[in-house]
């Protein structure tokens, strides 16, 4: 799944045109197989199956190793994530500050199961392992930015203006795009 603005480089063009332009850009290199997969997470929001293997079809590298790298990293993502990635944080300490009831609240305001994505695209709840500052926990991360010692009543918060914020101007539906 991807969003307009994620792909606001490459409008006019198909998914596998894009996958196909980001592997030659980087020369078909076999090296390159992390930027490619980088760029194309970029791209679309996330590197899935179909992905994986058109890169080893162009490059050469088994599936098989791409889809190794893919699980290996924390950074990719194999599914698509809503234009909001909620991501709590249940390391120990964060869970002994109540990061429990933080996700019922976000699941609750979101309308979102643990680890799905909203049928408007717009939000992805998950739960995560330690974000490396226990100290201000319970912290959840939307993106890039990071919110700590997050209460049930930041979180509703937190999803209101995120949903107000929305820029993209559908309600609940958005045109999304995959790769099958
Ligand atoms: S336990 Fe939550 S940031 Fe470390």
């Amino acid at each position: 799944m991807k969003t307009a603005s994620q792909l606001s480089k490459h409008t006019s063009s198909s998914p596998l045109a894009i996958i196909d332009q980001i592997v030659r850009d980087h020369n078909l290199d076999e090296g390159s197989a992390i930027v490619i997969l980088q760029q194309i997470q970029a791209a679309f929001g996330y590197v899935g199956k179909p992905m994986l293997e058109r890169v080893s079809q162009l490059t050469g590298i088994p599936a098989s190793v791409l889809y190794s790298i893919v699980t290996f990293y924390t950074q990719f993502r194999l599914e698509p994530v809503g234009k909001n990635l909620i991501q709590v944080c249940h390391g120990t300490a964060c869970h002994l500050a109540g990061a429990e009831r933080i996700s019922e609240v976000l699941q609750q305001e979101t309308g979102v199961p643990e680890g799905k994505t909203s049928a408007d695209g717009k939000f992805t709840v998950k739960k995560v392992a330690c974000l490396g500052c226990c100290s201000l926990g319970p912290v959840v991360t939307v993106n890039e930015e990071t919110f700590a010692r997050v209460t049930p009543d930041k979180a509703r918060q937190l999803i209101k203006e995120k949903r107000a914020s929305c820029q993209c101007g559908h309600s609940n539906t958005e045109e999304v795009a995959t790769i099958d």
